[in-house]
C-alpha cells in the first residue's frame, strides 16, 4: 500500500538527538533557541518561538495579541480542529467565514460582513500548504485595527511572491509527523512583531523571565532540545523536499483526469502538505483507490461547526455553502517526497482507472 505520509528519518536526525541526550540537555535548550534562529531565517520572519506543538503556537501567538472573553476571531470552518479550538482555549469565540471554492482558504469577500466591534483578529488557514490570502487580509485587518495569526501549519516554505507564510502579523507553524518537516511533535511562532515574540516567550514559559519570578499566569508550552536537534536536521532538508513535492503536484496536475485538481493563484507557491483532489461517490472513491493499493485520507469528513463541541456551543445550524461541498468531496492522494516515480505513476493510474469507472466530476461556477 503507498501510505498518504510516510515521514523521514536520517542519520543527521539520529545524530544531532543522539548528540543532544548525550549533552544532558534534554528540555528547552540551546538546540531550541538555534532552531529557532535557523527556522526564523528560513522563514525570513525577524523572530521564532518554539512551542510544544502547533496547537500551542496558535494559543499563544492569540494570547500574545490579547485576545480573551468577549472577543470574536474570525476563522474558517474548513480546517483542522486546532484552528477554532485555539480560539476557545482564550475565552474568545470563533466566528465562521466561508472558504473559496477554487483554493480551499479563506474568502476575503465575506470577511468584512463578519467583523463586529468585538472582533479582535483574522485566523486564516494556509490549508494543504498554499497561503491563504494574506494581503488581501492583512489589507482589511489593518483596516479595521485587527490583528493577523496565519496558522500556518500546513504551509512550511509556501510564498506569496517571495514572501513567505508565517511573515504577516504571526504565523503559527507544526512540526507533528505528517508535516513538510517534523520535530516529533513541536510548533513554532513567527513574527516581525518583538513585542508578540516577548509576550509568547513568557507565556510559554509560566509566565517567567527571571526564574521563579512569574510575571503573568503562563504555561508551560515549552519545546524540548530533542525535538529541535530534529528540527536543526530536518530543516535544511526542507526546500528539496517541498521541491520534490511540488514536482509529484505537477505530474498530478498534468497528468490526473476525471477529477479536480488544485487551483494555485498566479505567484504563489504552493508546497503541498496534500494534494487533494475533488471526486465524485469519494467513499467508493476511496475504497477502490484503496483496492488497488493507494492510501488516501479526507481532510476533513466534518467541518468545525458541526463537530460534537461546536454543537455543543450552539454553532452548527448556520450553512457554508462550499465548506459543506467540499466536505463530502475532497480526497488526499499520496505526495509525500519519498515517493518514487513509478509509485507516482501508480497513483495517477489508479485514480485516472478510478474517476473514468465513477465518472468525472464537474466544477461548480464559482468567483475567480
Ligand atoms: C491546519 C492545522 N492547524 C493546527 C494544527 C495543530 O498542530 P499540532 O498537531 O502540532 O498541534 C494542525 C496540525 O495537525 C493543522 O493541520
Amino acid at each position: 500500500m503507498i501510505p498518504i505520509a510516510r515521514p523521514q528519518m536520517g542519520t543527521e536526525e539520529k545524530e544531532r538527538v543522539w548528540e543532544a541526550m548525550a549533552s544532558g540537555s534534554l528540555a528547552q535548550g540551546p538546540r531550541v533557541r538555534a532552531f529557532e534562529e535557523a527556522f526564523a531565517d528560513f522563514i525570513g520572519a525577524g523572530h521564532a518561538v518554539a512551542t510544544s506543538s502547533g496547537t500551542t503556537a496558535l494559543h499563544l501567538a492569540l494570547l500574545g495579541y490579547g485576545i480573551g472573553p468577549g472577543d470574536e476571531v474570525i476563522t474558517v470552518p474548513f480546517t483542522f480542529i486546532a484552528s477554532a479550538n485555539s480560539i476557545l482555549y482564550t475565552g474568545a469565540r470563533p466566528v465562521f467565514v466561508d472558504i473559496h471554492e477554487g483554493t480551499f482558504t479563506l474568502d476575503t469577500h465575506l470577511v468584512e460582513s463578519a467583523i463586529t466591534p468585538r472582533t479582535k483578529a483574522i485566523l486564516p488557514v494556509s490549508l494543504y500548504g498554499l497561503p491563504a490570502p494574506m494581503p488581501a487580509i492583512t489589507e482589511i485587518a489593518e483596516r479595521h485595527g485587527l490583528a493577523v495569526v496565519e496558522d500556518a501549519a500546513q504551509a512550511h516554505g509556501a510564498a506569496i511572491g517571495e514572501r513567505r507564510s508565517g511573515t504577516w502579523g504571526a504565523g503559527t507553524f507544526s512540526f507533528y509527523p505528517t508535516k513538510n518537516m517534523t520535530t516529533g511533535e513541536g510548533g513554532m511562532v513567527t513574527t516581525d512583531d518583538a513585542a508578540l515574540a516577548e509576550r509568547v516567550r513568557l507565556l510559554r514559559e509560566h509566565g517567567m523571565k527571571v526564574r521563579y519570578h512569574h510575571d503573568v499566569v503562563g504555561y508551560n508550552f515549552r519545546m524540548t532540545d530533542l525535538a529541535a536537534a530534529i528540527g536543526l536536521a530536518q530543516l535544511p532538508k526542507l526546500p528539496g523536499y517541498n521541491q520534490r513535492r511540488r514536482a509529484i503536484a505537477g505530474r498530478y496536475d498534468r497528468e490526473l483526469r476525471g477529477v479536480l485538481t488544485p487551483t494555485v493563484p498566479a505567484g504563489v507557491t504552493h508546497v503541498y502538505h496534500q494534494y487533494t483532489i475533488r471526486v465524485r461517490e469519494r467513499d467508493a472513491f476511496a475504497e477502490r483507490l484503496t483496492e488497488r493499493g493507494v492510501g488516501s485520507a479526507i481532510y476533513y469528513p466534518i467541518p468545525v461547526h458541526r463537530q460534537k463541541p461546536f454543537v455543543a456551543l450552539g454553532y452548527g445550524n448556520e450553512t457554508y455553502p462550499v465548506t459543506e461541498r467540499l466536505t463530502e468531496q475532497v480526497l488526499s492522494i499520496p505526495v509525500h517526497p519519498s515517493l518514487t516515480d513509478d509509485e507516482v505513476a501508480t497513483v495517477i493510474g489508479a485514480v485516472n482507472e478510478v474517476a473514468a469507472a465513477l465518472g468525472p466530476i464537474q466544477p461548480e461556477v464559482s468567483r475567480p
